[in-house]
């Protein structure tokens, strides 16, 4: 069965849109664990945009759930994360002008970088994925650099299943021959980025993934049944 991780950054957007104090991210992931997530996800940005340095404090010292931090290369985060030793660290590219993540990590081109901050991170018992697009060179990149797991960037499937059969199809096949690649290379598979309650079912049914990442869908769907229902209720379809 799939595990389900809650990326609670778009709880510190709503709060970070009026600096104050509500809504509160270690409430949210307090809620998230009563739901039934299995994992709570933040990513601490070097621009601070959403996530603050107290959210990953108070949420490492209250939250029960394994811990992913999403981080970007820089020595900064590095070193935050080697402190407040999250139980997974998902390295992932980092750009000031994006929106959100965009595209993946390239492990291939930064396959130093990427394998001198894993070491350091495992080094210290932190589990280290990738998140980077299905490709057969970052998939490669990432057994050589030791991760322990990849996060396929789904946003091509998601764009794909707004466009119809046809085209998820075809990004499904990509994930699952990826997906099985990366397992023979002894490494686990999670993926995550644009998940949302209509394209999950056909992720679910076509590839085998140890944990989804999801954020805006659940965080989106809270706004009208309540944050506990709509947790509860991806954690059934990805079940
Ligand atoms: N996984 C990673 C590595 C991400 O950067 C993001 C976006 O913050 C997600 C998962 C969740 O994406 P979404 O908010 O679109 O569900």
């Amino acid at each position: 069965m799939a595990k389900l991780g809650v990326n609670v950054d778009h709880v510190a957007t709503l709060r970070q849109a009026r600096r104050t104090y509500e809504p509160d991210p270690a409430h949210a992931a307090a809620v998230c664990e009563f739901a039934g997530a299995d994992s709570l996800t933040l990513h601490l940005r070097e621009d601070r945009r959403h996530v603050q340095d107290r959210d990953l404090r108070l949420i490492r010292e209250t939250a029960h759930l394994p811990l992913n931090l999403e981080m970007g290369l820089s020595h900064e985060i590095l070193s935050i994360a080697l402190q407040s030793m999250p139980d997974q660290a998902t390295i992932v590219p980092e750009r000031r002008e994006e929106v959100t993540t965009e595209g993946g990590l390239d492990a291939a081109g930064r396959l130093v970088e990427v394998s001198e901050a894993t070491g350091r991170l495992a080094g210290r018992g932190i589990r280290v994925s990738l998140f980077i697009e299905a490709e057969e060179r970052h998939i490669r990149a990432a057994a050589q650099a030791r991760a322990h797991a990849v996060e396929f960037h789904t946003g091509a499937y998601s764009l794909a299943h707004q466009r119809g059969a046809g085209p998820a199809v075809e990004e499904l096949e990509r994930l699952a021959a990826a997906a099985t690649l990366a397992r023979e290379l002894g490494l686990v598979v999670n993926m995550g980025h644009g998940l949302n309650y209509r394209n999950i079912t056909d992720l679910v049914s076509t590839v085998s993934v140890n944990e989804y990442n999801i954020g805006h869908a659940i965080i989106s769907r809270a706004l009208f049944v309540g944050l506990e229902r709509a947790v509860a209720e991806m954690k059934r379809l990805i079940g």
